[in-house]
Formats: C-alpha cells, sequence, structure tokens
C-alpha cells in the first residue's frame, strides 16, 4: 500500500472515531473495522491472490478501500453490500478519492438476499461486517458460496460473544470448514473451506 493511500485510511479511521463518538444510536455509526483487523485481512488475501471478495456491510467504505487494495493488483473485484443508501454514496465518494472505485460494485440490498442468490463456489472470500444476529439465518450461504480454500471471516466475535455464539456454533458443525480467532482489533474469526 502506498503512503498516500495509508494517509486517506489513517484520515478516514480517526474521522470516523470522531463521528461516531458524537452519535447516541449505535446504528447511526460507521463503525470502522480496525486498522490491524484490516491489516490482517489486506496480507491474507494477498496471499490468497484473491479476486472475488464479497462484503457484507460496507458503512462508509473504510474496510472496502482496504479490500478492494488487496485484490487490485491481481485485477480482482469486490462487490460490498449494505442496506444503508448514504452510507454508500459515501463509500462510492470514499472509494474515488483512493481511486478503487473501478475495482468495487455497491450495491444497495440486504446481505442475506444478496448471498442466497450468488452461485456456488464463486468467492474466494467473504466478510461479514454488519448485523451479527442476522448471520444464522443466512446459512448455508456463506460456506455454500465459497470456492474450496475460499476464506470465511467474521468480525466482532470477541468484542460481542454473546451475538456471535450461534454462528459459531454453525461453523464449528460445518465439516468442510476449518476456523480459528484471530485476537486483532474486535476479534477476527477466519475459517479456511476444504479444498476436497
Ligand atoms: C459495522 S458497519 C460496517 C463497517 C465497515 N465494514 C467498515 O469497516 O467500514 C455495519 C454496516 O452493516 C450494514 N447492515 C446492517 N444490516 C445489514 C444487512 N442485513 N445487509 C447489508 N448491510 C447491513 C449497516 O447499514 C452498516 O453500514
Amino acid at each position: 500500500m502506498d503512503d498516500a493511500l495509508r494517509t486517506l485510511l489513517d484520515e478516514l479511521y480517526r474521522d470516523g472515531l470522531q463521528y461516531d463518538g458524537a452519535q447516541s444510536d449505535r446504528l447511526n455509526r460507521r463503525r470502522n473495522l480496525e486498522p490491524d483487523a484490516a491489516a490482517l485481512l489486506s496480507v491474507v488475501i494477498q496471499a490468497m491472490g484473491a479476486r472475488t471478495v464479497v462484503e457484507i456491510g460496507t458503512s462508509n467504505g473504510y474496510s472496502t478501500i482496504w479490500l478492494a487494495d488487496a485484490v487490485a493488483p491481481v485485477g480482482g473485484r469486490v462487490l460490498s453490500v449494505d442496506l444503508d443508501a448514504a452510507a454508500q454514496e459515501l463509500a462510492a465518494a470514499n472509494l474515488a478519492a483512493a481511486g478503487l472505485d473501478k475495482c468495487v460494485e455497491l450495491r444497495r440490498c440486504d446481505g442475506g438476499a444478496v448471498l442466497a442468490e450468488l452461485p456456488d463456489g464463486g468467492c474466494d472470500v467473504l466478510f461479514l461486517d454488519s448485523e451479527r444476529p442476522e448471520y444464522p439465518g443466512w446459512w448455508p450461504h456463506p460456506v455454500r458460496v465459497l470456492r474450496p480454500g475460499g476464506l470465511l471471516a467474521v468480525d466482532n466475535v470477541l468484542s460481542h460473544p454473546d451475538e456471535v455464539a450461534p454462528l459459531l456454533r454453525l461453523i464449528h458443525a460445518e465439516p468442510t470448514l476449518t476456523a480459528t480467532v484471530v485476537p486483532v482489533g474486535k476479534g477476527e474469526l477466519l475459517a479456511v473451506k476444504a479444498v476436497s
């Protein structure tokens, strides 16, 4: 990542913290991914040579920029989904400022509905960063859409253990997934789908 992009991301993150501090309603906050968790995803995505990344929960595009920067060198694409039109307008502007808008599709839609319509095995990386209690209702699509060797990443597994517990039970019961929790940011669950 070049210095100019890192500076833009640092400014976005600082601005997000300040903005969120002034919002009493949690749902109005940007709730950007922590930079160390974003850097972890970037490293893993680049190590995989991932080209097809799906993100549920765009907010203002902070994490989307990290994901797009990770796939851009191999000509990859990010589909980022959010229900909030205003947030996605901000995301579009931030991605354009980062010079990464061409490799991202922003879609205003429910994450579960989008996952249900994606084809089997077409996704290298799926990143879940929206309302955690909804995830179990999306099962089995989060694992169905992953290609063999694909990665499921879920944020907030250490900050909100009760909310993610039902999803973790599904993941641990799924024989094709091997999962671990990395204590960066608010806790990233990483689960890889078996190759065979
Ligand atoms: C934690 S924020 C995402 C933060 C973002 N990934 C980042 O790091 O900048 C959660 C987002 O999920 C969106 N969201 C909530 N429920 C959703 C759903 N069912 N489908 C898609 N997006 C949803 C919210 O509008 C909100 O913008």
